[in-house]
């Protein structure tokens, strides 16, 4: 076999319901870049779980798997390492899903805090889809069916790898052998990117949102508006480096931490501006995105291109998800004409 059967195998997925941006960059986009070479990596576009509070937005979430596609490639995701797939393709991860489900209460369901919080922000009470309320159920299925230990995520994403591991560990024992390997959430160093109004999450309902192939004039829009210390009125007052947006940003994406140490030590003392900050960051932002974006359109021009890798991506996923399934049948004791 090739080395790279012995690689730590990594799998994480997307939501497709919209353009992925800064946020998911920061938190976990550059992580993938990173790691491609030295693991075997899956990215799963997980149109499914997206229309577990989407269904009745087929159009919009098939319409996203590209966008999110795109972004994935624009940002240096490389397909010859990194393979690509589409859940909804891949019949073995419902499959898995059906079995575990037994293996999971609705009250702990209930008590998963992403859930949890996601029923009290949308206000769905009882009348939450069941598709919804389960997600964590077929996450575990995407994340097992995959055999991965590293799941590279956002931290919203940490009691989704917890309820992973105890599925994990009740299907395991219910088999009597370790067939499933427990994962590690892996996430990165910088916390979560608040939007850029300061709103602690950067969500495109709220509209704060810098999208990844955005121009230079709306990286400099949103710049502009962004958030600083409202105590720091003249340019010789002493301002606050904590919670002040343009520096949260500088911390996330300028690669020169030496000389963001300096303007923070600056502006704590006075006499820095926010405008000087701001137009550091409008530079290092469209430095950023400026290339991904240029990708991006020319990617776009080729959907067949984008199409064959995600045929070729979903086709050889569809294999490795039948090969656990197969495991975990068999584990049981079920039947497999
Ligand atoms: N729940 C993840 C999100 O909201 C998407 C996702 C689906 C995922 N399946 C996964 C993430 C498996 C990691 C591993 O973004």
């Amino acid at each position: 076999m090739t080395e790279s059967a012995e690689r730590p195998i990594i799998l994480t997925g997307d939501r497709p319901t919209g353009q992925l941006h800064l946020g998911h960059f920061a938190g976990s986009l550059r992580t993938r870049v990173g790691l491609q070479d030295s693991h075997q990596q899956y990215l799963l576009l997980a149109d499914t779980q997206a229309l577990t509070d989407n269904a009745d937005n087929v159009e919009k979430v098939q319409r996203n798997i590209i966008e999110v596609a795109l972004d994935y490639l624009a940002v240096g995701i490389d397909p010859t390492k990194t393979t690509i797939c589409i859940q909804s393709c891949l019949p073995a991860l419902f499959e898995l899903t059906s079995y575990y489900m037994n293996f999971v209460t609705v009250a702990r369901l209930e008590r998963n805090p992403t859930i949890k919080t996601e029923i009290q922000m949308r206000g769905f009470e009882r009348d939450i889809p069941a598709g919804f309320l389960c997600y964590p159920v077929s996450q575990a299925a995407d994340i097992t069916a995959f055999k991965a230990t590293l799941v590279p995520v956002g931290e919203d994403q940490i009691p989704m790898i917890e309820q992973t591991n105890e599925v994990v560990r009740r299907v395991n024992r219910q088999i009597g052998n370790d067939i499933l390997p427990e994962c590690k959430a892996l996430l990165s160093n910088v916390g979560r990117l608040p939007g850029f109004d300061g709103k602690a999450k950067m969500s495109k309902s709220l509209g704060n949102t810098i999208v990844l192939d955005a121009s230079d004039k709306d990286i400099k829009k949103a710049v502009n508006a962004m958030y600083t210390d409202p105590n720091h009125l003249r340019i010789e007052d002493p301002g606050q480096v904590e919670g002040n947006v343009v520096f949260t940003y500088l911390d996330a994406f300028d690669p020169n931490k030496a000389e963001v140490e300096e303007l923070k030590a600056h502006y704590r003392r006075g006499g820095l501006g926010d405008g000087t900050v701001k137009k550091r960051l409008e530079g290092v932002l469209k430095e950023l995105i400026g290339p991904i974006r240029e990708r991006r359109q020319e990617l776009a021009k080729d959907p067949t291109y984008v199409m064959d890798i995600l045929r070729d991506g979903t086709d050889k996923c569809r294999l490795i998800t039948q090969d656990t399934l197969d495991e975990v049948k068999a584990g049981l004791g079920l039947f497999r004409f």
